[in-house]
C-alpha cells in the first residue's frame, strides 16, 4: 500500500515537473529587481510572481537532472538533493491549488506571511546543495570512474544546475530580505534593495575580500602577499567606482581569486621573506566594469587553463570535512567554475589568462549599465536535451599522435 501510494505521489510529481518545464524561466534585469524592492511595490506583486516562477525555474532543473546517468541519480546524495527540490515545488504549489484568485486567500497567504514563511523553509532547505551535489559527484566518480564525454556532461549539466541556483536563491533572498521583517531596510545594510546595493563600492568589497583571504592566508604559510589597488573611473575620473550590485556576489568571485593568488605566490616563493604583492585593477568604462587580480605566482600553461574551471579539479590536497577546522585555503576545486557563474549571471564573466612560469591574470566582467545586467537562465529544452543524449562523434580536428613519426616518411610522400 505504502509503494504504491509513493509510486502514485511520484507519478504526480513528474506531470507536474512536465507542466512546469514547459514554460520557459523568466530573466529579470537588476531594474526589474529593484523595483520589486521600491516603494510602490507589495508582497502581493512578489507573491503572484514568485509562485509561477520558481515552480518553472524548479521544473526545468528537474528535467535535467532526470537525466543524469542512472548510477549518478541512485547516489545517496543525488537522491537527497533530488528530495528537496520536489518538496519544494510541491510545498511552492500549495498556494496555486486552494482558490488561487480569491482575494480572501491571497490576503491570508501574504499578510499572514505564510508565503514567505514558506520562501524561507524553502531556502533553508537548499543551504547544502553545492556541497551535497559534488559529494553525488565524487562518488560516482570514485565508483564508476569516468570517461571524456561522462566528464563533459558532468560539467555541462553542474554549471546550469548551479546558476539555476544561484537564480533561485536569488529570488528567495530578495522576497525574504524585502517582506520576511517588519520594517523593509536591512538593518545591517540599510542603502540595499534587498541584496542589491545600487551602489556598491567596488573598491570597498575588494578590500574586505582581500583583509579575509589574507587571514587564511597567513594561518597557512604563516605570511601573505600585501594589496596593490589601483583605480581608474574612465568616465568621472575624481570619483569612486560604483555599480548596481549584489556586493556578496562580487566578494565571493574577489574572495577565490584572492586566495586562488595568494597560494599561487606563496608556493612558488617558499620560505622567501619578501613576496610579490597582488596588483589590483578595477575601471569602469562605458560598457563594462573590470576587475583585474594579477600575480606573480608562476602561472599556469596554457594547455591546463580550460581544465582549472572544471568541478573539482585541484592541485591542493582535499580538505578534510570537519566543520571543526579552520575554512581552507583551496582544495575543493569548485573556486574558479562557481565565481565564473557569479560572473555570468549578470551577463558578465570571468577569465584566466595566464604568462607560464611568471603569474597569471584573472578578470572578473561586469555590466556597468544595470540595464544590461540580466539573469542568465538555463532553459530545459530540446537543445539542451541532446547535449545529454546525442553520442559524440570523432573530433573535427585531427589529433597529434604522441609518438613523432619518422621523418623520412612524410620526405618520400
Ligand atoms: N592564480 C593562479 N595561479 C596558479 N594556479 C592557479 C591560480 N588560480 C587557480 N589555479 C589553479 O587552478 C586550480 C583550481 O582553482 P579553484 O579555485 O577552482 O580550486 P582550488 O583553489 O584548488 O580549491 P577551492 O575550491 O577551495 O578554491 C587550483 O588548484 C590551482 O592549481
Ligand atoms: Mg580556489
Amino acid at each position: 500500500m505504502r509503494i504504491l501510494r509513493t509510486l502514485m505521489k511520484n507519478a504526480s510529481i513528474g506531470k507536474l515537473v512536465d507542466q512546469y518545464s514547459r514554460f520557459s524561466p523568466s530573466p529579470l534585469s537588476m531594474k526589474q529587481f529593484l523595483d520589486f524592492g521600491s516603494e510602490n511595490a507589495c508582497e502581493k506583486t512578489s507573491f503572484m510572481f514568485l509562485r509561477q516562477e520558481l515552480p518553472v525555474r524548479l521544473a526545468n532543473i528537474m528535467k535535467e537532472i532526470n537525466l543524469l546517468p542512472d548510477n549518478l541519480l541512485r547516489t545517496p546524495s543525488v537522491r537527497l538533493v533530488q528530495s528537496w527540490y520536489i518538496q519544494s515545488l510541491q510545498d511552492i504549489l500549495e498556494f496555486k491549488e486552494r482558490d488561487a484568485n480569491d482575494e480572501k486567500v491571497i490576503f491570508e497567504y501574504v499578510y499572514k506571511h505564510l508565503f514567505t514563511d514558506a520562501v524561507i523553509k524553502i531556502r533553508n532547505r537548499h543551504n547544502d546543495v553545492v556541497p551535497t551535489m559534488a559529494q553525488g559527484v565524487v562518488e560516482y566518480k570514485d565508483t564508476y570512474g569516468t570517461d571524456p564525454i561522462t566528464s563533459q556532461n558532468m560539467q555541462y549539466f553542474l554549471d546550469r544546475f548551479y546558476m539555476s541556483r544561484i537564480s533561485i536563491r536569488m529570488l528567495l533572498n530578495q522576497h525574504t530580505l524585502l517582506f520576511g521583517g517588519r520594517v523593509r531596510v536591512n538593518p545591517a545594510h540599510p542603502k540595499q534593495i534587498g541584496s542589491i546595493d545600487p551602489h556598491c563600492r567596488v573598491t570597498d568589497v575588494v578590500k574586505d575580500a582581500y583583509e579575509n583571504a589574507r587571514t587564511l592566508c597567513d594561518r597557512y604559510y604563516m605570511n601573505s602577499p600585501e594589496l596593490l589597488l589601483e583605480e581608474f573611473n574612465v568616465k568621472e575620473p575624481t570619483k569612486p567606482i560604483t555599480v548596481v550590485y549584489v556586493p556578496s556576489h562580487l566578494y565571493h568571485m574577489v574572495f577565490e581569486l584572492f586566495k586562488n593568488a595568494m597560494r599561487a605566490t606563496m608556493e612558488l616563493c617558499g620560505d622567501a621573506m619578501e613576496y610579490p604583492p597582488i596588483c589590483v585593477q578595477i575601471t569602469l568604462g562605458n560598457e563594462d566594469l573590470t576587475v583585474k587580480v594579477s600575480d606573480h605566482g608562476g602561472g599556469v600553461p596554457l594547455r591546463k587553463i580550460d581544465r582549472l574551471f572544471t568541478y573539482t579539479y585541484s592541485t591542493a590536497p582535499r580538505p578534510q570535512m570537519d566543520s571543526a577546522r579552520a575554512a581552507p585555503l583551496a582544495g575543493y576545486g569548485y573556486g574558479l567554475p562557481i565565481s565564473r557563474l557569479y560572473a555570468r549571471y549578470f551577463q558578465g564573466d570571468l577569465k584566466l589568462y595566464s604568462l607560464e612560469g611568471y603569474g597569471t591574470d584573472a578578470v572578473i566582467y561586469i555590466r556597468a549599465l544595470s540595464t544590461e545586467s540580466i539573469e542568465r537562465l538555463p532553459v530545459y529544452n530540446k537543445s539542451a536535451w541532446k547535449h545529454y543524449k546525442t553520442i559524440h562523434e570523432a573530433d573535427d580536428w585531427c589529433v597529434p599522435s604522441k609518438e613523432p613519426k619518422d621523418m623520412t616518411t612524410f620526405r618520400s610522400i
